[in-house]
């Protein structure tokens, strides 16, 4: 694990010939809001590609908090290649290597169900026509103890429900990752015919929560496209909320009335609940939660052990949708 992680690739300024031309096609598309510190640009190899554009936007952004950080961004390869994507493997430096051929396109598609007016198969393509894309910079709280840096681009998932029109009796979306065997190995049976987790991968938000302007339907990171391992080509981020909320790969989004159960929950009821509101307060039966690693660059072990913040730093613009809930029972 070490030893991939030596190879932080922070100097890595190349981009292929090939991937450039692709994502010039996707991002001038879109209205990209660039924001990078001259810092970052190089660490990414923006520069390079020539992809982003400043613009005018650029300064609305910037006095947008919370929707950037000034603390040090976790280095794009530590980003990639520090995963935790079950449905490629357990391990966390393996999902990179496996999922080199998965490499969705904007013909992916996502059934919205249940309750709304406007249900149907939606491709990332026409969604991307409806929605603004801009840059998040975000603070990734893992449940395990560890944390990132990471600036996303996507788009708010409120826009995505405003036009798919939820009912009145919609108080819940529950989330589902894709299921393929052949596309993920980690959804294969082990040798002992036992399976990691219940497939597919699901979550759930409460309809105010996924709607809250810092719920982020990522697209891409460090100005690329959503790599494989990270959730390609679309994935939800909750910064208030530990990180496996933030499910990857996402095929299905249904409209429910009852609050849906979650893969982790389902698998671990004790240790996982539905809301995963990051609390260092609350222990996890196993460890505490009330400090963190940020991972940063070159170590797994992170090099800054730092107290973890209640939601994770974003109470001020959270902590209103759970005034009068006993945060220890709702965990
Ligand atoms: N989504 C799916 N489908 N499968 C997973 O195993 N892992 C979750 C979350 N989303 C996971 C997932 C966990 S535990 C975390 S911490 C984050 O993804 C990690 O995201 P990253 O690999 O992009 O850092």
């Amino acid at each position: 694990m070490s030893q991939v992680f030596a190879k932080n690739s922070t100097s890595k300024l190349s981009v292929k010939e090939s991937f450039v031309t692709d994502e010039n096609v996707f991002w001038n598309r879109r209205q990209f809001i660039q924001r990078f510190t001259q810092s970052a640009i190089g660490a990414s190899g923006l520069l390079a590609s020539g992809a982003l554009l400043a613009s005018e936007a650029t300064q609305k952004n910037e006095n947008a908090k919370p929707f950037n950080t000034a603390e040090s961004l976790s280095s794009e390869y530590v980003v990639t290649h520090h995963n935790n994507f079950y449905e490629f493997s357990t391990s966390k430096s393996k999902p990179a290597e496996l999922a080199k051929d998965f490499k969705p396109g904007n013909d992916w598609t996502v059934e919205i169900s249940g309750e709304v007016a406007k249900p149907g198969k939606y491709s990332l393509e026409d969604i991307l026509k409806f929605t603004a894309t801009e840059e998040r910079i975000y603070r990734l709280r893992c449940v395990e103890g560890w944390s990132m840096v990471i600036p996303w681009t996507g788009f708010q998932l409120s826009q995505l429900i405003k036009r798919v029109a939820p009912t009145s009796k919609a108080k819940y979306i529950e989330f589902e990752t894709l299921e393929s065997r052949s596309t993920f190995p980690g959804q294969r049976r082990g040798s002992l015919g036992f399976q990691v987790l219940p497939w597919p991968y699901r979550e759930g938000l409460r309809m105010d929560e996924a709607m809250n302007p810092l719920t982020l339907i990522a697209t891409g990171v460090y100005g690329k496209r959503l790599p494989g391992q990270n959730g390609a080509p679309m994935r939800l981020i909750v910064p208030w909320k530990y990180g496996f909320k933030s499910i990857k790969s996402i095929v299905s989004m249904r409209f429910v009335e009852k609050q849906p159960v979650n893969t982790w929950q389902k698998s671990a009821p004790r240790e996982y609940g539905f809301y995963a509101n990051v609390n260092p307060q609350v222990s996890h039966p196993r460890w505490s939660q009330a400090s963190e690693r940020r991972i940063t660059d070159d170590s797994f072990f992170g090099v800054k052990k730092m107290p973890t913040q209640m939601f994770n730093g974003y109470g001020q613009w959270v902590a209103d949708m759970y005034k009068g809930m006993d945060l220890a029972r709702h965990f």
